[in-house]
């Protein structure tokens, strides 16, 4: 099928009532990794990709390129979108250049009416070429790879007017964080979400910071129109722990010495199983 738009995935599973997951993407083995998952899984899936990690990874065309071989020779039959996060207007640009079919612009620091022209401009060159757009309004609290929010709440009126510029799915603060949640975290803002989720005409709302939110939660935020969760610093945490304990257990060390690959495997097997357990906690596995 290669790589799609996340159009149809998301007014599907808005229609349906349940969540597609966005896990971003850093390297070849967090790809092959989440890929695998959403196969086996029968589910759709967002591969999302900040500005940081597309320049690590040597930019826009190599991802591409990666996944799109990768979803070649693994033969993956469920719909996968690649997903810019967090894009600034340039980058929106050059993602859609490169082959993204799905690109959020951030235009949430600036002010609205500047938000809004710009969100307008990228939906124009976006959708004549058949890219999918994430806007955002309200800010999502903490840092996401250099990109910083402070976490003020999105008010229904301004989701309304840029839910109407044409964008695919829109994110709104509602007093989520990116990174772990503190202690005396408040709880996400569900009267504010079930407003915009009434006011923005059945538009798949985008749900960040997705680590650390309790089950219930999200039970209930896709209840109210959380149709794409991003989840991100799981998979860093549990990537990290796994590639950690083998260093530790000295198994890096056994047989012929240093092997790249082995190294990686355990992280590896932890992101399939964050990402299995999230996309049956979300509602989209056997949905593709
Ligand atoms: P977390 O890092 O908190 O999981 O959030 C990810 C995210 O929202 C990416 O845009």
């Amino acid at each position: 099928m290669g790589i799609v738009s996340t159009k149809d995935m998301l007014q599907k599973a808005r229609r349906e009532g349940y969540a597609v997951g966005q896990f971003n993407i850093n390297n070849l083995e967090w790809t092959k990794a989440i890929l695998t998952a959403a196969q086996e899984n029968r589910s759709p899936v967002i591969l999302g990709v900040s500005e940081g990690a597309a320049k690590y990874m040597v930019g826009y065309n190599t991802v591409v390129g990666m996944v799109e071989g990768m979803m070649k020779t693994m033969n993956i039959t469920v719909p996968v979108a690649l997903h810019l996060d967090h894009g600034s207007y340039e980058g929106a640009q050059a993602a859609m250049a490169a082959g993204f079919k799905s690109v959020m612009f951030d235009g949430s620091h600036y002010p609205i009416e500047e938000n809004v022209q710009k969100t307008k401009e990228i939906v124009e060159q976006a959708t004549a070429i058949g890219v999918s757009v994430e806007a955002e309004v309200g800010s999502i609290g903490g840092e996401e790879d250099g990109v910083t929010g402070t976490g003020e709440v999105a008010d229904p009126e301004e989701c309304r007017l840029i839910a109407k510029l044409g964008v695919t799915m829109l994110a709104a603060g509602i007093g989520n964080i990116h990174g772990s949640y503190p202690e005396n975290w408040q709880g996400l803002d569900m009267a504010v979400l079930k407003e915009i989720g009434e006011t923005t005409d059945n538009m798949p709302l985008v749900l960040h910071g997705g680590t650390g939110i309790p089950d219930a939660m999200i039970t209930e935020a896709i209840s109210y129109g959380v149709s794409k969760i991003n989840v991100n610093t799981e998979c860093q945490l549990v990537f990290a722990a796994a590639t950690r304990a083998y260093i530790e257990a000295g198994k890096d060390k056994v047989g012929k010495g240093f092997d790249p690959r082995k190294l990686l495997k355990p992280g590896y097997d932890a992101i399939m199983a964050v990402v299995t357990e999230k996309m049956n906690l979300f509602g989209s596995s056997h949905k593709a």
